[in-house]
């Protein structure tokens, strides 16, 4: 099986989630702008992922997305992720008001893989990090093996 997971990272904790979900499937795991037309030929499982900035993906992601030659994964099975903070834990009612409005980054990359002809291999899911710039809650690089371990099976 040849599986790829894509991502970006500013402060490196999708990263070292990118890199756990690789390990756990051994996929290749490359950064947005790593990616060539190479890597997406013959793929069966593509996993892109992204912090959630802005209630979305980083920009480089969406840009990631929107260039996906057509037919380019016609068939793939896709999954995707991110990393976003608790909004219980920050505790701001306006936040959370917003967050229920507009999400996190990890359904819009679903909704763009599917678009672009992936097949929804599992429901998007979120890691959650304690700060802006982290670290990751203890236990989240072993959920995101498990999760992986679930979905490619
Ligand atoms: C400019 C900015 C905007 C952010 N917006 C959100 C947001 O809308 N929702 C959220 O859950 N976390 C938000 N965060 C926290 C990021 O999700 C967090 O920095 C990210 O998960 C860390 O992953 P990284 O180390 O891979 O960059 C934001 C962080 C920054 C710097």
């Amino acid at each position: 099986m040849k599986a790829l997971v894509v991502y970006d990272s500013a402060y490196g904790n999708t990263e070292a989630i990118a890199k756990a979900i690789g390990g756990a499937c051994q996929a290749i795991v490359l950064r947005v702008g790593e990616v060539k037309p190479d890597h997406l030929e013959g793929l069966d499982f593509l996993i892109v992922g992204s912090p959630t900035q802005a209630f979305q993906s980083l920009p480089s992601v969406k840009a990631f997305l929107k260039n996906l030659p057509a037919g380019s994964i016609k068939g793939v099975k896709v999954a995707s992720f991110d990393t976003r903070v608790d909004v219980k834990q920050v505790g701001n009612r306006f936040l959370t008001f917003l967050v229920r409005l507009f999400g996190y980054a990890a359904e819009p990359i679903m909704s763009a893989l599917v678009k672009k002809g992936g097949v929804c291999a599992g429901e998007p899911i979120g890691f959650i990090v304690s700060d802006k710039e982290g670290p990751l809650l203890d236990g989240e690089i072993e959920r995101a093996i498990q999760w992986t371990t679930a979905l490619v099976g």
